[in-house]
């Protein structure tokens, strides 16, 4: 059991809804760009998504899950179980979700949260019969829809399903550093919910990303595949067991190059051999399977721009330079 510290539970109290309409959302003149303001559509917005954010249209804007708690909770996570994928993913997908807490500093109101469900596994007594089947249980992070705050450069509500697809493409490029996510329903209405990976507090991931952790390697030629526009250095999470998990992908697979990310320590360097060769398989699954399954949650043009992306570093097969036109780096960083 891991034992977790949130600043903010900021959930709705038992029985209450979502908070009234305009509520929490900033004041006129605050920190929205102004309409029809100049500002650069490649700006960071006010949380340095990168992305910016526009105002909502009056009657249209979003609402979130507020009243931040006043102390400190202590919220203790189960450890995530040792199922194969398809019964973990069947667990997100189908288990009872109960929602923990919201996650501090989350732009999209990301809430911590637990699923639980039935073990799949058998259960042996020990004169051989079977038990009941037993519980299961996992700790997430789900991201509704409706707590996404709307960007100007991406359509709006299409977040959570961006995270999904950047979930099959890790998983299809063998890569797999997306923890697995799933679109399903919740609390809060329909949302990707994902498995909780706890991260080492021990290693310093500024220091991993200065110094060019070969483990970061396979995660910046996704970035380039996927198009992500904020790779930062916290959503790179160093696991006890040494492996480097890849989160929050909400603003990947745009159709125009939107690449920024703090992962440039390969600019200009050619792609192995193994790489090459992901890509290539990844193209093979791109005529097939993959482009169905990426289909349901991107638009046909963005499935089409990755597919192309695929096919230029294939003919190119070197990670590319930072384009001097745009920013590289999502801001803030971390
Ligand atoms: N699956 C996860 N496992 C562990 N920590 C996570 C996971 N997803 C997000 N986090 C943590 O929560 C923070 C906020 O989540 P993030 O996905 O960045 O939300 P947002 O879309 O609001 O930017 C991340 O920076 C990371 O530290
Ligand atoms: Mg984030």
């Amino acid at each position: 059991m891991a034992d977790r510290s949130v600043e903010d539970s900021g959930l709705p109290a038992e029985g209450s809804d979502w908070p009234a309409e305009g509520s929490d959302w900033p004041a006129e003149g605050s920190d929205w760009p102004a309409e029809g303001s100049a500002r650069s559509p490649e700006g960071s917005g006010p949380e340095g998504s990168g992305s910016s954010l526009r105002r909502p249209p009056s009657g249209e804007r979003p609402r979130r899950p507020v009243r931040p708690a006043a102390e400190r909770a202590r919220i203790v996570l189960p450890t995530p179980p040792l199922l194969p994928e398809h019964a973990l993913l069947e667990l997100l997908a189908a288990g009872d979700l109960e929602l923990l807490g919201r996650l501090a500093g989350s732009s999209n109101n990301a809430l911590l949260g637990v699923v639980r469900g039935v073990d799949p596994r058998p259960r042996q007594t020990d004169s051989g019969s079977s038990d009941p089947p037993g519980c299961v249980e996992a700790p997430v992070v789900y991201k509704p829809v409706a707590g996404e705050r709307p960007l100007w450069d991406f359509p709006d509500g299409t977040l959570a399903h961006r995270e999904v697809a950047a979930f099959l493409l890790s998983e299809a490029t063998g890569w797999r550093h997306v923890p697995p996510t799933v679109f399903r329903d919740g609390p809060f209405g329909p949302g990707m919910v994902q498995l909780w990976v706890e991260a080492d507090p021990s290693v310093d991931r500024v220091a991993l990303v200065v110094g060019a952790d070969p483990r970061l390697r396979p995660i910046a030629l996704f970035d380039v595949v996927a198009n992500n526009a904020d790779r930062k250095v916290g959503h790179l999470l160093p696991t006890r067991d040494g492996a480097i998990v890849g989160v929050d992908h909400g603003i990947c697979f745009h159709v125009e190059p939107k690449l920024r990310t703090v992962l440039w320590a390969w600019r200009g360097q050619p792609l192995t051999r193994e790489e090459q060769a992901r890509l290539t398989r990844l193209r093979e699954l791109l005529e097939g399977g993959l482009a169905r399954d990426l289909g349901a949650h991107l638009a046909p043009a963005e499935v089409d721009a990755l597919r192309r992306r695929v096919e230029r570093l294939l003919r190119e097969p070197c990670f590319p330079e930072p384009d001097p036109d745009r920013p590289a780096i999502p801001w803030p960083p971390y």
